[in-house]
């Protein structure tokens, strides 16, 4: 099969027939149909991100739906010709956070450093061993060999493009708002940086019915785009200073919760102080490896919380059937978060256009 290859941190993916060793006994072999372009994919090929888990040579992509290839022994609920939208964390069911309902944080079957979930690497060029990304679900390739927890079964009215922003960018907004933050009606909320996660976070706060959803991008066709989901309010920081601003939007108090959907630590500090006494900052964004958020010390006195967001707190075979469901009532705009398809030999143009700040979200159709 072909797979997009990264051999080295700035330089282009590489398209190339590779091996993929799978599925063994209980897996499921997917033939990826979308895959989005993800700043969490940009973040390895840039070099933000290093160290061990992001080594080279990696076949990276960890937001794609597909269509059931082929099943291994054992596997039940699932067969040749599901839809289904890939889960980029596997979860084992009975650990002390399965049990607890927080399968994203799943402590047995995060597999490892660049591996699949039960530690092994698959894939292949040649007799050259290629690193595995998001629990092994690699998926800007045209197979993608994963966990039967890493699949969820959605109905074939579900577009695939639409289906595969789900397993990433979707999930993680709307996820970090419903389930994450758990804002109420009513409550005010800022959302910083409005690419495929911020405008998911400004859509969970359409659905969560969020009183004011104030947006904030350096980027004028972000904003747009934000409005065009739901934003009440945008500011652009590249011409105010967005904490200031917020807070005369809000009367001086700040808004009960922000979020980082960027992934910069000064960012996240402006989360910090756009919130009111008592209210939320959320970080979802991923900053470069070792940066540190500044947090005052008088966090106590103003009693503000400061708390992660991981995959929006997803629990893939509830979250992802509920927010396919949303988008087929019209509830949830994904259409229009799909900007623009791309062929997958024009895989580096999606990542191009990231960088540029081009899209709502790019989509790599295969
Ligand atoms: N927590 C998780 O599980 C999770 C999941 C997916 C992605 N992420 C992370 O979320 C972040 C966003 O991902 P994305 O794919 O939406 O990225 P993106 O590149 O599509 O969007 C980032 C946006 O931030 C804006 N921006 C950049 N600097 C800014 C600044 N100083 N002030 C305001 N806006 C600014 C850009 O114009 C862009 O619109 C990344 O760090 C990614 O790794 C986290
Ligand atoms: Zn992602
Ligand atoms: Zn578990």
């Amino acid at each position: 099969m072909r797979a997009a290859v990264l051999y080295e941190p700035n330089t282009p993916l590489k398209i190339e027939e590779v091996s993929l060793d799978g599925p063994r006994d209980g897996e499921v072999l997917v033939r990826v149909a979308a895959t989005g372009a993800c700043h969490s994919d940009y973040h390895v090929m840039n070099g933000d991100w290093h160290g061990p888990g992001f080594e080279c040579p990696v076949v990276l992509g960890h937001e794609a739906s597909g269509i059931v290839e082929r099943v291994g022994a054992g596997v039940s609920g699932l067969k040749k010709g599901d839809h289904v939208i890939l889960s980029f964390v596997a979860s084992c069911g009975y650990c002390s956070r399965c049990s607890r309902g927080q399968p994203h944080l799943c402590t047995s079957m995060s597999g490892g450093p660049g591996a699949m979930y039960d530690g092994s690497k698959r894939l292949k060029r040649g007799d050259l061993v290629l690193n595995h990304f998001g629990s092994g679900m690699s998926s800007f390739a045209e197979l993608s060999c994963v966990h039967p927890s890493q699949c969820v079964k959605v109905t074939p009215d579900l577009p695939l493009e639409a289906a595969a922003l789900i397993g990433c960018a979707v999930m993680t907004g709307v996820g970090a708002v419903l389930n994450t933050a758990k804002v109420e009606p009513g409550a005010t909320m800022a959302v910083f940086g409005t690419g495929g996660v911020g405008l998911s976070v400004v859509q969970g706060g359409v659905l969560a019915n969020a009183g004011r959803i104030i947006a904030v991008d350096v980027r004028a066709n972000k904003l747009q785009f934000a409005r065009g989901v739901g934003a009440t309010d945008t500011i652009n920081a590249a011409d105010a200073d967005p904490v200031e601003a917020i807070k005369e939007l809000t009367g001086g108090r700040g808004v009960d919760y922000a979020f980082d959907a960027i992934g910069l630590a000064t960012v996240s500090r402006q989360c910090y102080d756009a919130v009111c006494r008592g209210g939320t900052a959320v970080v979802v964004g991923m900053a470069p490896t070792g940066q540190e958020i500044p947090i005052p010390a008088t966090i106590a006195g103003q009693e503000k919380t400061v708390k992660g967001c991981f995959y929006g707190s997803a629990r893939p075979p509830i979250d992802f059937v509920r927010l396919a469901q949303f988008y087929l009532s019209g509830r949830l705009k994904l259409d229009q978060m799909v900007s623009k398809k791309y062929a997958f030999t024009d895989i580096n143009e999606a990542f191009a256009a990231l960088a540029r700040g081009d899209n709502a979200r790019g989509v790599i159709v295969l």
